[in-house]
């Protein structure tokens, strides 16, 4: 024991100050300290396998000291000693959030992002983590990427959606085939155009990334269109802060209502992240429900909406173009808004397949492949 550091521990009534290595000064709660004591976590599962609950009396260090970078805390009554590296300590002594290495900072695009656009081959992918590392790091930035060179198969979204996560039904399936259907369900399987919008407000959670495969596009006009919505919000914020506020403060009703299906979520228009920053949007014409909402505040509510509505149609933000047949553009569908234009359905043919994986799979995912992880 190095006897010069003993002062360097205090004990309090509900926890310990303790001198870090910079020389501060920091406090640690005891139930936390006792709960996290290295010895909670199982080896193998790594997870944590003391259970605070079951823990009869209210944690009180009878010792603490420091040893050679390390606290070490002798509990009284069970008479356990806990052992902390103080590197682990500091991580936690300001109550700050912890590291996250998938938290990259998100770079808006607009309408000329085409050519800019990160692209990756399916083959590269299935092979190469660094082609995938590429790829999920683009979804991350940017929310947006094509992969090309895809086979002519069902098989090829499959294993495509598959590197980024398990495939995420929707009430349309696991998969969904955009072309013209004989009873439409959906405006997309119509030649008609279809308006800007995020996909599946209507479920709690709607779907987090989202692939369109393209297997045939042949035909007149049908031009895709993408756009930032994290760009369009964030020049909302400047351009008009309260109509800002009104958006990402209210939830909104969407639906979507057909045979057997009577499905309802609100959602906020602006979604923000724990710094307050846009994380994402969330829009849809066709799935919005008729707003329940106190008619006098529908006075503010709509003309926010339809500034923010007219602003996604901006020139500015629209990226147009035709996706061709063995690409796939792979999207976050809680930030990146889409839509078509309307197509001649007799001049050829069109069809695209599209599924879902989860944003929460791809950042654990992206976590895994960089991450030293507490465990490691
Ligand atoms: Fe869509």
């Amino acid at each position: 024991m190095d006897v010069a550091l003993i002062e360097a521990v205090e004990v309090e009534e509900t926890g310990l100050q303790v001198r870090l290595p910079d020389g501060q000064q920091a406090y640690f709660n005891a139930w936390w300290l006792r709960d996290n004591c290295p010895t909670s976590f199982d080896a193998e599962t790594r997870e944590r396998v003391f259970d605070i609950f079951h823990h009869a009396e209210t944690p009180r260090p009878e010792e603490a000291y420091l040893d050679s970078g390390t606290l070490v805390v002798r509990w009284a009554g069970e008479g356990h000693v806990s052992r902390y590296p103080l590197e682990m300590l500091a991580s936690y002594a300001d109550g700050k959030r912890r590291h996250d290495p998938a938290d990259l900072p998100r770079r808006p695009w607009f309408a000329d992002h085409y050519d800019a656009m990160t692209r990756v081959s399916h083959p590269a992918l299935l092979e190469d983590a660094g082609e995938r590392r590429r790829w999920m790091e683009a979804l991350l930035i940017e929310g947006v990427a094509i992969v090309t060179d895809m086979p002519d198969s069902d098989e090829g979204l499959t294993r495509t959606a598959g590197l980024l996560g398990t495939i995420r039904p929707s009430f349309f399936g696991d998969y969904f085939d955009v072309r013209v259907h004989v009873n439409p369900t959906n405006l997309a399987y119509t030649s008609k155009a279809l308006e800007m919008h995020t996909d599946v407000p209507a479920e709690e959670l709607a779907p987090g990334i989202q692939y369109l495969h393209c297997r045939r596009n042949s035909v007149e006009g049908g031009r895709n269109l993408f756009l930032d919505g994290t760009a369009v919000a964030n020049d909302l914020r400047r351009e008009d802060p309260e109509a800002f506020r009104l958006l990402a403060e209210t939830e909104v009703p969407f639906y979507k209502e057909h045979d057997t299906i009577d499905m309802r979520a609100r959602q906020r228009v602006i979604e923000l992240d724990h710094n307050g920053e846009v994380s994402g949007v969330t829009i849809s014409q066709h799935l919005a429900d008729i707003f329940d909402l106190p008619q006098r505040f529908m006075d503010a509510y709509y003309p926010a909406l339809v500034k923010f509505g007219r602003m996604l149609q901006d020139d500015k933000y629209v990226m147009r173009f035709t996706l061709r047949a063995g690409e796939c553009i792979s999207f976050d569908n809680h930030r990146v808004v889409h839509g078509r234009a309307a197509y001649s359905a007799t001049s050829g043919e069109r069809y695209l397949r599209g599924t879902y994986t989860d944003r929460g799979e791809l950042r654990g995912l992206y976590r895994a492949m960089v991450s030293e992880g507490r465990f490691k």
